[in-house]
């Protein structure tokens, strides 16, 4: 059947080695901040404080190394297909190789649920702490230019903001605002109302990032360093001083008893691990830039790892600290971060309060960065297999970036980031995450029956083991989203399959016989 046809592992060995149209910059130090860029982000800033205080207490450190656990497989995963078939298209050249055409649309066109709605999303919460970062400094951002089209916003003064320990300036109002704005003695009617028409710094953002992707790799890289160097340092410097304020009675009961399905005890670890795991997503985005690393065989098991083993560390700690610092109970906030720095006492929250916020603007932007860097890279490998048209597959003749998909992916992100509330597209990350790297896991277990003998400079250990725990994990991460955003998923689906059959199907360069590798 030609929606089983294969391309043989060896075919792609072979077409990406006389593919010299990318520049291959990269070395192991840019692979690995890449994936730092990537996973460091909201999910650390914003979800840890929130899932501790809603689901799992201080046992939300068991969360992250349940979902880092899950990530470390695939990530084992990522690393063999990366090494042996080192092609910018990520799952989606991997699924090729594995499972067949339809289930490569299926992959790359998940792939933009991940990479593009990520980008769209954190520039939205990019757009929150930037906005915040200027109310402080007196600069005002209107707020009709400050959120999707159509959010009703609040204004909340630097003080009001202060007691309920969360950004000032223009929120988005939701019931739970209002009670936190009652609960500190404000009357909400006495605050500034606005309706948003576009978030501007959204767009700015994802316009400015896709200036410098267009521009280089070698730039992109350069700049993405630097913001990782940023946020490293905040996070560091945040557990460094938090660190000796640690009660060790915050930590007692360590696992709160369970108060309803997934509300702590260790059905709120499992539902924790659910949420926290959007703060893992990026490692694989590594696996993107295989056509821009000097010796990718070498490079992006290390790249993506490394990235991913200094991140679980680097979480386990932070999840320690904080609640170590305050009680759980506290940190159902919009900043959690933000109460334990307060906690510190005003010596120490005076400094570190904006240092906090720019570490998050800078965590941000490295994401938004590393995200836009790979779904036009994705394109760009699908549409050399003839499943989106040429346009995505042209390179840059001086820079050597695949430019026109850069734009017309940022164009997307803009339209996405400026106009559209972004909570449900968030949840959609996740599950569109999780199904890329359940449908990896499978693709290395079958290659190692249907290809056994192709060289794999990096080799899963216990494959048989780890490909199945792979595959579990992610379908019971999944398991745990709402029903709401199953559907989504379904619909989003169903629109991919629609194109394929109009269009991928019938322009599939896989039609010439002898590129094909299994099923014919
Ligand atoms: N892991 C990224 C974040 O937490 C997506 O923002």
């Amino acid at each position: 059947m030609k929606i089983l046809r294969r391309k043989s592992a060896a075919s792609l060995q072979n077409e990406v080695a006389h593919d010299h149209r990318l520049r291959r910059a990269l070395g192991p130090i840019n692979l690995t901040m890449l994936g730092i860029g990537a996973i460091v982000g909201a999910g650390i800033f914003v979800l840890t404080g929130q899932a501790a205080a809603k689901y799992a207490g201080p046992a939300i450190v068991l969360s992250f190394i349940l979902a880092g656990t899950a990530c470390a497989f695939a990530g084992l995963c990522y690393a063999e297909f990366a090494a042996m078939i080192p092609v910018s298209g990520s799952a989606y050249t991997y699924g090729y190789a594995t499972l067949g055409e339809l289930v490569a649309w299926i992959i790359g066109w998940d792939l933009i649920l991940e990479y593009l709605f990520a980008a769209s999303t954190v520039a939205v919460g990019w757009s929150g702490y930037v906005v915040s970062l200027l109310y402080d400094l007196n600069i005002y951002i209107p707020p009709s230019l400050s959120a999707a089209a159509g959010t009703r916003l609040i204004e909340i003064p630097t003080a009001v903001a202060a007691a309920c320990k969360m950004k000032s300036g223009w929120e988005p109002v939701s019931d739970a605002l209002l009670e936190q704005v009652k609960a500190v003695g404000t009357d909400p009617a006495t605050l500034g109302h606005a309706t948003a028409v576009f978030n501007l710094p959204a767009v700015i953002i994802i316009v400015a990032v896709t200036g410098l992707l267009v521009i280089g790799i070698k730039e992109s890289a350069w700049f993405n360093n630097l913001v990782v160097a940023i946020k490293m340092l905040v996070i560091l410097a945040f557990i460094g001083v938090a660190v000796s304020y640690v009660n060790p009675a915050n930590w007692h009961p360590f696992i709160p008893a369970a108060e309803g399905p997934g509300q702590f005890g260790w059905g709120g670890i499992l539902r924790a691990a659910g949420v926290i795991f959007f703060a893992y997503i990026g490692f694989d985005a590594v696996s993107t830039a295989a056509q821009e690393a000097k010796n990718p065989q070498r490079d992006m098991p290390i790249g993506i790892l490394l990235s991913l083993a200094i991140c679980t560390v680097l979480y386990i700690v932070v999840s320690l600290v904080l609640t170590g610092v305050v009680s759980y109970t506290r940190l159902n906030v919009p900043a959690p971060i933000a109460v334990a720095v307060d906690s510190l006492g005003p010596a120490v929250s005076g400094w570190m309060g904006p240092v906090i916020k720019i570490g998050a603007i800078a965590g941000l932007s490295s994401v938004i960065l590393v995200m836009m860097l790979g779904q036009p890279r994705i394109f760009y490998a699908m549409s050399k297999d003839g499943l989106l048209p040429p346009i995505f597959s042209s390179v840059h003749p001086r820079f050597r970036t695949p430019w026109l998909a850069q734009i017309l992916t940022g164009g997307v992100a803009m339209v996405f980031a400026g106009f559209f509330p972004m909570d449900i597209l968030g949840e959609l990350v996740s599950i569109g995450t999780l199904l890329a790297f359940a449908i990896v896991c499978a693709g290395v277990y079958v290659l190692r029956f249907t290809d056994p003998k192709i060289k794999r400079p990096f080799r899963t250990p216990a494959y048989w083991l780890v490909c199945p725990l792979g595959v579990f994990f992610c379908f019971w991460l999944m398991a745990g989203l709402p029903m709401d955003t199953w559907l989504r998923l379904v619909i989003w689906m169903s629109i991919g399959l629609v194109i394929y059959f109009a269009y991928g199907f019938r322009n599939s360069k896989l039609a010439d016989k002898s590129l094909r590798g299994g099923v014919k």
